[in-house]
C-alpha cells in the first residue's frame, strides 16, 4: 500500500512537472511570436548613440526637458529648447554651457513659442528642422492646475488642454510630414510626456489626467501608423517629479492633504528630472514604447499595457508573471483610496475642504 501511494505521488508529481514544461514552452513560443510579429518592420533598428542627433524638447527650459537637453548635449546631440518665456530660455542655454563640459553655443537653438498656438509651433518646428532635421521630437512642456474638477476656472480647463494636448498635437503634425521624408534607414522618435496620471485616477488633478491619458492615447494609435516609415513613438511616465510643476501641485491645503494620501505621494520618493531624462533617452534608444521611471510606474504598466505588448520577450514574460501580483496589489490601493475618501471627506468636513 505505502509502495502505490509512492509510485501514486511520482506519477502525478511527473504528470505536473510536464504539464507545467509544456506549458511554459507553449506560453513561451506564443510570446516569442507575439513579439516577432510586433517587430516587424523596419522599425526594429535603434538608435545606438545621440551623437550627432537633432533633439526638439519643448518645455525644455525647466525640469524634465532641461534635463533631457543636458543629458542629450552631453552625448554630441544637437538641441533646439522650446518654451514661451524668452529670459528662461536664455538663462537655460547659459546653465547648459556651464554643465556640459566644452559645450559649443552653435549646438543649441532657442524658440520661445506658446505650443498652444498652432501656426507659430508649425513655424517653430519648420524653421528648427531647416536647421538640422530632427531625430527625436520631444513634446514635454506642459502645465498643472490642481483642484476639484468644479472648483478648476473654464480658463484653466481650457489653457491644460490646448497646452498638454494640442501643445503636444502641434508639434507632431508640423514634424511628420517632414520625418516621413527621411531616408527609412534614418529612424526617428517621437515622444510624450504622460505620466502615472496617465495609467490612473489622480485626485486633485482632474484635468491634467485627461489630458495625459489623450497623450498616452494619441501615442498609443500613432505608435502603429507610424511603424512603417521607421518613426518610433514612446509614451514617458513618470510618477512625481522634483521639478517646479510639482511644486505647482503640492497644495498646502486640506485638497492637498487628501491628493498626497490618494495618489501616494512622498516627497522623499519623488524622482529627480535627471533620473526620468536617463530613463527617457534609454527607452529612445532601445525602441520602449511606454517608458516608466519607478517602481509604481512599473506596475501600473503592468496593469495598464492593453492589449498590444512590449516588443522584449524577457519583458513580456517577466510582465506576465507579475500581472497576478501587480492585480492582487491593486486591491491594496483600492482599500487605500476608499479609507481615505471615507475617512477624510466625511460630509462634515466637506465645507473645510
Ligand atoms: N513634475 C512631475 O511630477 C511630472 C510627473 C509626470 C509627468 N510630468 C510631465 O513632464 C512634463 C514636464 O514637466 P516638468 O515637471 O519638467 O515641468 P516644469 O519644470 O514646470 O517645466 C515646464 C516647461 O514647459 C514650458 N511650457 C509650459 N507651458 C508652455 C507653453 N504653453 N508653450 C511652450 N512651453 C511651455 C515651461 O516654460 P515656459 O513657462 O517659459 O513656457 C517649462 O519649460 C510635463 O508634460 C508634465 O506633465 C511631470
Amino acid at each position: 500500500m505505502g509502495t502505490m501511494d509512492f509510485h501514486h505521488i511520482v506519477r502525478l508529481l511527473l504528470n505536473i512537472l510536464s504539464f507545467l514544461v509544456a506549458g511554459g514552452l507553449v506560453l513561451y513560443s506564443y510570446v516569442r511570436w507575439a513579439c516577432r510579429a510586433s517587430r516587424g518592420s523596419p522599425s526594429a533598428v535603434f538608435f545606438t548613440s545621440l551623437q550627432g542627433k537633432h533633439l526638439v524638447i519643448t518645455g525644455g527650459s525647466s525640469g524634465i526637458g532641461y534635463s533631457i537637453a543636458k543629458q542629450a548635449l552631453e552625448e554630441g546631440a544637437y538641441v533646439t529648447l522650446v518654451a514661451r518665456n524668452c529670459e528662461r530660455l536664455q538663462a537655460a542655454k547659459e546653465s547648459l554651457q556651464r554643465e556640459v563640459l566644452g559645450l559649443l553655443s552653435s549646438k543649441i537653438i532657442l524658440k520661445a513659442v506658446d505650443v498652444s498656438d498652432s501656426e507659430a509651433t508649425t513655424a517653430a518646428i519648420q524653421e528648427a528642422y531647416a536647421w538640422r532635421p530632427i531625430d527625436v521630437l520631444v513634446c514635454n512642456a506642459g502645465v498643472v492646475f490642481p483642484g476639484h474638477f468644479d472648483e478648476v476656472s473654464i480658463t484653466q480647463l481650457d489653457d491644460a488642454m490646448k497646452i498638454n494636448v494640442m501643445g503636444s498635437v502641434y508639434p507632431v503634425h508640423a514634424a511628420l510630414p517632414l520625418m516621413k521624408q527621411r531616408n527609412l534607414s534614418n529612424p526617428c522618435s517621437i515622444v510624450f510626456l504622460s505620466s502615472i496620471a496617465g495609467m490612473n485616477q489622480c485626485y486633485g488633478g482632474n484635468i491634467y489626467a485627461a489630458t495625459k491619458y489623450a497623450q498616452k492615447g494619441l501615442a498609443e494609435v500613432l505608435r502603429w501608423e507610424l511603424m512603417p516609415y521607421n518613426i518610433r513613438v514612446h509614451a514617458v511616465c513618470p510618477g512625481f517629479v522634483d521639478t517646479p510643476m510639482s511644486a505647482d501641485a503640492e497644495l498646502p491645503t486640506r485638497l492637498g492633504e487628501i491628493a498626497r494620501a490618494m495618489n501616494q505621494y512622498d516627497k522623499k520618493k519623488m524622482d529627480t528630472s535627471d533620473h526620468v531624462a536617463a530613463c527617457t533617452l534609454a527607452g529612445v534608444k532601445k525602441g520602449t514604447f511606454l517608458i516608466t521611471t519607478s517602481s509604481r510606474g512599473h506596475w501600473m504598466a503592468i496593469l495598464a499595457r492593453g492589449p498590444t505588448p512590449e516588443g522584449s520577450i524577457a519583458t513580456n514574460l517577466w510582465e506576465l508573471s507579475l500581472a497576478i501580483p501587480a492585480r492582487l496589489l491593486s486591491f491594496k490601493d483600492r482599500t487605500l483610496m476608499t479609507n481615505v475618501m471615507m475617512t477624510m471627506v466625511t460630509p462634515s468636513k466637506q465645507k473645510t475642504i
